[in-house]
């Protein structure tokens, strides 16, 4: 279970303001519950957990054997909530390095998150020699980058298996009935997988949009479910200690008192992508209608030397999240060197957990005397369950947070703007 420790934040606002926000994250609260708020037809994800469909993990957890078996590489192709999630469990459960490790799983590669000739000729000149296969991802089945994209790979697979061979190696993640992906699969016969009606992109990891490539990692989906089961059972109190409120809360609270910019922290590289998640996620709920804490997200202790004097010293307009996992998976010392020319002798024989720690509590102390407020997300090791568990509460808490800062946590209008003028530039028929 995530624990929220505020006591960083005590300098900045007190007890009885937090308390104050109580009522609005009761209120908060019951319309996710009741699915009654803004965009309530958006909120399956909230009993998600315990309403899996056992048949599709069935099939999702088949597809990935059929993967794993066949191919020494899937092509994962979305953009946005089609992607963030399944890249961020990868490399937090297994390794940023993944692809590179020698391993009886196949590699995984994304595309579709971008139009860059260069990235997706790179891709295409990896996988031509590979025995590979596709997932692609989208759950309106219209978004131009990974339809472009499976456009190409789908062109390659069919070169290299024949159409036959191709159509058993594209496995499709979309809606249930509506949309071109939908209708292509059907066309063609491609095995699908649903992205539920109720459940937006950026809240889907836990769907088959997250869950077939994380399995095709090898990595133990069922775990991730019972972790955001756990979760969701532990969030289900209407209470001021409920630990999401009290993210939800604080943010609000720090929010309305001036800090309109959240960094999300982390001292594990191989969280760097449950960072770009989190940005989709707080960001397209919580950024609207003029209103929105602006989501950025850094990776320490690399980035004390790079964003560390900003984050110090330039404007106050910050407050700080981090995450922390207080239990290692690996255990390194340091060495002892009875030269000791490095003048690293009083770290001999400590662990790199412990001097981590130290680094994590030197940097909230200095961040909070220089006017940071400062939260903490602590969590035990790093797993699957964890992963499932803090997925469940930061999808929780954003929709708490939206709903109390009075927003539509589910919808993003703005996303379209961009599109309109690209279409129009492109002679797309109709703009
Ligand atoms: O959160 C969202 O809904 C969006 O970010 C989508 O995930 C993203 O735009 C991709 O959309 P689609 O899956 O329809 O291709």
């Amino acid at each position: 279970m995530i624990k929220t420790d505020l006591s960083g934040i005590s300098d900045f606002v007190n007890g009885s303001e937090l308390f104050s926000l109580a009522r609005e994250a009761r209120a908060a609260h019951c319309l996710l519950e009741s699915g009654k708020g803004e965009g309530g037809e958006f909120t399956g994800w909230v009993r998600l957990p315990e309403a899996y469909d056992g048949e599709e993990l069935e099939r999702i957890l088949e597809a990935a054997d059929r993967i794993k078996k066949d191919s020494d590489t899937l092509i994962v192709i979305g953009i946005g909530g089609s992607y963030l999630g399944a890249r961020a469990a990868i490399e937090l459960l297994k390794s940023p390095e993944y692809n590179l490790i020698s391993k009886d799983t196949p590699n995984i590669i994304f595309a579709g998150n971008n139009l860059s000739g260069e990235y997706l000729g790179r891709m295409l000149d990896f996988v031509r020699d590979r025995e590979f296969s596709i997932n692609v991802i989208s759950k309106s089945g219209t978004t131009t980058e990974p339809a472009v994209a499976f456009r190409l790979f789908r062109e390659l697979l069919e070169q290299k298996y024949g159409i036959g061979g191709a159509r058993r190696r594209i496995y499709a993640t979309t809606d249930r009935a509506r949309g071109a992906l939908k209708q292509l699969a059907l066309a063609e016969g491609y095995e699908t997988f649903v992205v539920p009606d109720d459940i937006g992109g950026r809240y889907s990891v836990l769907t088959a949009v997250g869950l077939l490539p994380i399995a095709s990692a090898g990595i133990d989906v069922r775990k991730m479910l019972h972790g955001a089961f756990s979760e969701m059972r532990a969030l289900s109190e209407k209470r001021m200690d409920n630990e999401a409120w009290r993210y939800a809360a604080a943010r609000q609270a720090l929010y309305r008192g001036g800090k309109k910019i959240e960094i999300l922290a982390c001292f594990e590289p191989a969280f760097r992508f449950m960072g770009e998640w989190w940005k989709q996620l707080f960001g397209e709920s919580e950024g609207k209608d003029g209103l929105g804490i602006f989501p950025a997200s850094v990776e320490y202790t690399a980035d004390l030397h790079s964003m560390g004097q900003y984050i110090q010293d330039g404007e106050r307009r910050l407050m700080e999240t981090f995450v922390s996992f207080d239990e290692s998976r690996r255990e390194i010392f340091v060495p002892s060197d009875k030269e000791n020319l490095d003048g690293l002798g009083y770290l001999a024989g400590r662990s790199l957990a412990e001097i981590n720690r130290a680094a994590l509590e030197a940097t909230k102390a200095a961040h909070i005397r220089g006017g940071v407020p400062c939260i903490e997300l602590k969590l035990g090791g790093i797993s699957e369950e964890s992963f499932g568990a803090l997925s469940y509460f930061l999808e929780f808490a954003c929709g708490l947070s939206g709903y109390m800062s009075g927003v539509n946590p589910f919808d993003q209008p703005g996303v379209e703007e961009y599109k309109r003028d690209m279409f129009r530039l492109l002679g797309k028929p109709g703009f």
